[in-house]
């Protein structure tokens, strides 16, 4: 009888704890190609888990690089993958969940079915927020939702766009850095005045710098001089480790943890952490 007492009080704790969390969602969007996105997704969200947050990863770019990122390229969940996601209507989306190898660290996969999606989805309703509708039975499970989204600014980027807290700019450090962002700029007012009004910049974060050229440096500057506070102090170098991991599907701040690539997105990691306090 009391032993039967005492579980149940720790059963309702339980679900009371896992009740009051809210995963904090973070687009990592930018459409200009190759600037970084999907390798700061990974090991952003990655250095998070390492850090005993629970982090859950979603590949939204029909590449799929985020999935073979995380050693899961082409792989599928029970109820497939985000496109089956995105245009089937169900209940419980957590069928579309694969684990990774790193403890805490989650994946809805991606593959080039997603390609489709984008067609399919315009004549879905509400169309604009398929995402977000898988997103928020999810939210309670996790500390922060992570997407990766495609290098455009088509509905896969717009549903990223509406179902997530903030959004997190990768700049690549060169020449034609700041070129484009006005298109995302615009997108981002866009969607606050019509479907997400509370969407915030989680922060502009400069990629593959390289110190020993002055373009790396004045665009750098550049970056600050424009967006300010909201370039984060942590700036991601040009680092061979960050372009080798992939090719192994492990995050590079496993791959190897002593490089320069990996020890700036645990800074990265404990920057983000540090703003939301989670
Ligand atoms: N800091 C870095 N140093 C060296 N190589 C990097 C760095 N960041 C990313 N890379 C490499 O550069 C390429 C592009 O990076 P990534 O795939 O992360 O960009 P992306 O913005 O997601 O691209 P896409 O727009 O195609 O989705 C990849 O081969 C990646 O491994
Ligand atoms: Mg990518």
């Amino acid at each position: 009888m009391t032993e039967d007492k005492s579980h149940q009080q720790d059963s309702s704790t339980e679900s009371l704890k896992v009740e009051a969390r809210r995963a904090r969602v973070i687009a990592v969007a930018n459409q200009k190609g190759g600037v970084g996105k999907t390798t700061t997704a990974i090991n952003l969200a990655t250095a998070m888990a390492l850090a005993g947050r629970r982090v859950l990863l979603i590949d939204v770019d029909p590449q799929g690089n985020l999935s073979s990122g995380v050693g899961r390229k082409n792989a599928k969940a029970e109820g497939g993958t985000i496109y089956h996601a995105l245009t089937a209507d169900v209940e419980d989306p957590s069928i579309f969940i694969l684990r990774t190898e790193v403890e805490g660290l989650d994946l809805i996969p991606a593959d080039q079915d997603l390609t489709g999606a984008e067609i399919e989805m315009v004549t879905l309703p509400e169309r604009e927020r398929r995402l977000q509708r898988v997103i928020e039975p999810l939210r309670s499970l996790y500390d922060f939702v992570v997407l990766d989204c495609p290098p455009s600014l088509g509905l896969l980027t717009l549903n990223g766009l509406v179902a997530a807290d903030a959004v997190l700019i990768p700049l690549h450090c060169e020449y034609f850095a700041l070129e484009g962002l006005a298109d995302l700029v615009g997108t981002m007012r866009r969607v606050r005045s019509a479907l997400n009004p509370a969407l915030d910049i989680e922060g502009v974060l400069l990629t593959m710098y390289d110190e020993r050229t002055n373009l790396g440096q004045q665009v750098a500057r550049d970056v600050r001089a424009f967006f300010k506070e909201k370039v984060f102090q942590t700036v991601i170098p040009r680092n061979i480790k960050l372009g080798e991991a992939p090719s192994h599907g492990i995050p590079a701040v496993l791959y190897d943890a002593k490089s320069r690539g990996a020890e700036a997105y645990v800074a990265l990691a404990n920057e983000v952490l540090g703003r939301t306090a989670v």
